[in-house]
C-alpha cells in the first residue's frame, strides 16, 4: 500500500481552500506549454543542486549537534546507545503509532540461535475525525485497541510468572526525549492536528490512556520509526548505520559516536555510540521550489514547517501534482475549454494516483484517462494525459533526486568524522515507507542522485536495504535492552 495520503486536516485558507467552480473560458487557443516549460525548470535538480543541498544538510546536522536549535535539523537524542545484538529474549509488544494506521505487534526473541520465534501483529485504520479530534480520544482508542489485541496473546507467545508486558512505543512524530521511556512531543506532522499533546510526554499519555482501560502494560522504550527500523534492521547486519523513512511523511536517523555530539557536553554511554533521530522533514536550505509549493504550504495546517518534507514526501506530491494540473486546466486549457470542478479540491489527487498513471505503459495511456475521470471527472486527450505523466515526473524526479541528496548528506557527515572508514567499506541505509516501496520511478530516481553524488566506485559500497515494518520488531528488541527486568542473557 502507498501511504495512505491526503484528507487529513487540511486548513482551509481563502486561498488554497476548494472552489467549487466551473470556470468556462472564451479562448481555448491557450497552451500549457509555458506552464510545463517553467515547472520543469524551476524543479530540475542537477547534480550542483543535490550537492548544494547535500552539503548544506551536513552543516545543518553538525549545528543541531552542537546546540539545540543550532540548526533546522533537530537532531534529537534517541537514548539508544545499545543495538540489538541478537542474543534479546522473551516476549515483548511493540506499538506504532505514525499515519492514518496504528499497529500493534508481539514478538517472541528466542536470543541469539532462534531470533524471532514467533510474530502476530494487528493494524488499525485511525478515524479520520481522532486526527483532527483531543488528546485523550486518540490515546483512548489506541489503548483499547492494544487491550483488545494483548487479550488474545496464546500459543507461542509465553511471559514469565510475575512479569508486566513491556512495549516499545514507535511514535513517528518530532518528539524531544527526555530519557528512552519518556518524551515531549515538539508539534505533529503529517496532517495531525490533535490539541493538547505538544508539550506532553506522550508516554505519559499512554500510561494515562492504558489505566484508564485498566491495562497493566509498560513503555520501556519510546522510538521514532527511524530508530525502531534501524534497530530492526542491525538485528540482522551489522553494517546498518543510517535508517531512512520515505512513506507518508520523511525522515532519517544515524548511528553516531557520542564524542561528536557537543550538546552531550561529556556524557558518554559504555559504547560510545548512539542513535539521532535528524528530524530531516524540517530542511529547507537550498531547495528548488515553485510556486506551487508555496501555496500549498501557506494552506497546510503548518505553513513554513517541514518543507523538505512536503517536497519528497508521499503525503504532498500528489497535491502538488494537482495544483500544477489545475493551472493548466485553468490557464491552459489542459482539459478543454471547462476546469473540472474536483480539481479543485485539496488532496484530492493522492500520490498513489499518481504512482498508478506512471505504471500506464499503455499506447493510449488508458489508465490515465480513468484515473483522472474517477479522480477529477474529468474526460481526457492523449495529449492532456501525455502532459499529466509529464508533470507526475517533474515532481517525483525532483522528490526521489532530493531524497537521495539526503541519505548522501548523512553518509558524508559519518565518512568526515570516521576518516573515511565509511565509503571505504559495505554501508547499509535500511530504508521503510511505501512510498520508496511502491513507487518504481521515485525508487529510481532516489537510486540515481545517490550513484551521481558518490561516483559509481563509492557507490557500490552503500547498500540501500528496503527492510519492510522493520520498526516494530526494533521497537520491540529495544524494550527488552531495556527491560525493568533482569535479563537472563
Ligand atoms: C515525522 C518524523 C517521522 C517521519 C516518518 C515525519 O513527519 O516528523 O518523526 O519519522 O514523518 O514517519
Amino acid at each position: 500500500m502507498l501511504p495512505a495520503v491526503g484528507s487529513l486536516c487540511i486548513s482551509r485558507t481563502p486561498r488554497g481552500g476548494p472552489r467549487f467552480t466551473m470556470a468556462v473560458r472564451s479562448n481555448v487557443n491557450v497552451s500549457v506549454a509555458p506552464i510545463l516549460t517553467k515547472l520543469q525548470k524551476e524543479c530540475a535538480a542537477p547534480l550542483p543542486v543535490l550537492r548544494n543541498v547535500a552539503d548544506a544538510m551536513t552543516a545543518d546536522m553538525r549545528a543541531g549537534l552542537v546546540v539545540d536549535g543550532g540548526g533546522e535539523l533537530k537532531m534529537i537524542l534517541s537514548y539508544v546507545d545499545a543495538l540489538p545484538t541478537g542474543n534479546e529474549r522473551g516476549l515483548f509488544y511493540a506499538l506504532d503509532l505514525g499515519g492514518t494506521n496504528f499497529r500493534v505487534l508481539r514478538v517472541q526473541l528466542g536470543g541469539q540461535e532462534e531470533r524471532v520465534q514467533a510474530t502476530e501483529f494487528e493494524q488499525v485504520s485511525i478515524p479520520q475525525e481522532l486526527m483532527c479530534g483531543t488528546s485523550e480520544e486518540l490515546f483512548d482508542f489506541i489503548a483499547t485497541g492494544l487491550a483488545k489485541f494483548a487479550e488474545k496473546e496464546a500459543g507461542k507467545f509465553h511471559l514469565p510468572q510475575g512479569r508486566q508486558r513491556e512495549i516499545g512505543f514507535t511514535f513517528s512524530f518530532p518528539v524531544k526525549q527526555t530519557s528512552i521511556d519518556s518524551g515531549v512531543l515538539i508539534k505533529w506532522t503529517k496532517g495531525f492536528s490533535v490539541s493538547g499533546t505538544a508539550g506532553k510526554d506522550v508516554v505519559a499519555c499512554l500510561n494515562e490512556a492504558m489505566e484508564r482501560q485498566g491495562l497493566d502494560m509498560r513503555v520501556s522504550a519510546l522510538v521514532n520509526d527511524t530508530v525502531g527500523t534501524l534497530a530492526g534492521a542491525r538485528y540482522w547486519d551489522e553494517d546498518v548505520m543510517v535508517a531512512v523513512i520515505l512513506g507518508t511523511g520523511t525522515n532519517a536517523c544515524y548511528v553516531e559516536q557520542m564524542d561528536a555530539i557537543p550538546k552531550l557536553q561529556g556524557n558518554k554511554s559504555p559504547s560510545g555510540r548512539t542513535i539521532i533521530n535528524t528530524e530531516w522533514g524540517a530542511f529547507s536550505k537550498g531547495l528548488p521550489l515553485t510556486e506551487f509549493d508555496r501555496d500549498m504550504d501557506a494552506a497546510s495546517i503548518n505553513p513554513g514547517e517541514q518543507i523538505y518534507e512536503k517536497t519528497i514526501s508521499g503525503m504532498y506530491l500528489g497535491e502538488i501534482v494537482r495544483r500544477v494540473l489545475l493551472k493548466m486546466a485553468e490557464e491552459g486549457a489542459l482539459f478543454g475549454n471547462s476546469v473540472p470542478e474536483k480539481l479543485s479540491m485539496p488532496f484530492v489527487l493522492r500520490t498513489p494516483h499518481i504512482c498508478a498513471m506512471q505504471q500506464d505503459y499503455s499506447e493510449d495511456l488508458q489508465a490515465v484517462g480513468s484515473t483522472l475521470y474517477d479522480v477529477a471527472g474529468v474526460e481526457s486527450s492523449l495529449k492532456a494525459r501525455k502532459v499529466v505523466i509529464e508533470v507526475c515526473d517533474t515532481i517525483v524526479k525532483r522528490g526521489g533526486r532530493l531524497a537521495g541528496a539526503g541519505i548522501v548528506s548523512i553518509l558524508q557527515k559519518i565518512d568526515e568524522d570516521s576518516n573515511g572508514a565509511i565509503f571505504g567499506k559495505r554501508t547499509v541505509v535500511a530504508m521503510d515507507g511505501g512510498l520508496y516501496e511502491h513507487y518504481t520511478q521515485y525508487r529510481r530516481y532516489v537510486h540515481e542522485a545517490v550513484t551521481e553524488l558518490l561516483g559509481t566506485e563509492i557507490s557500490k559500497n552503500v547498500v540501500i536495504e528496503h527492510t519492510k515494518d522493520g520498526s516494530g520488531i526494533g521497537a520491540a528488541l529495544l524494550a527488552s535492552a531495556n527491560s525493568k527486568f533482569d535479563h537472563d542473557y
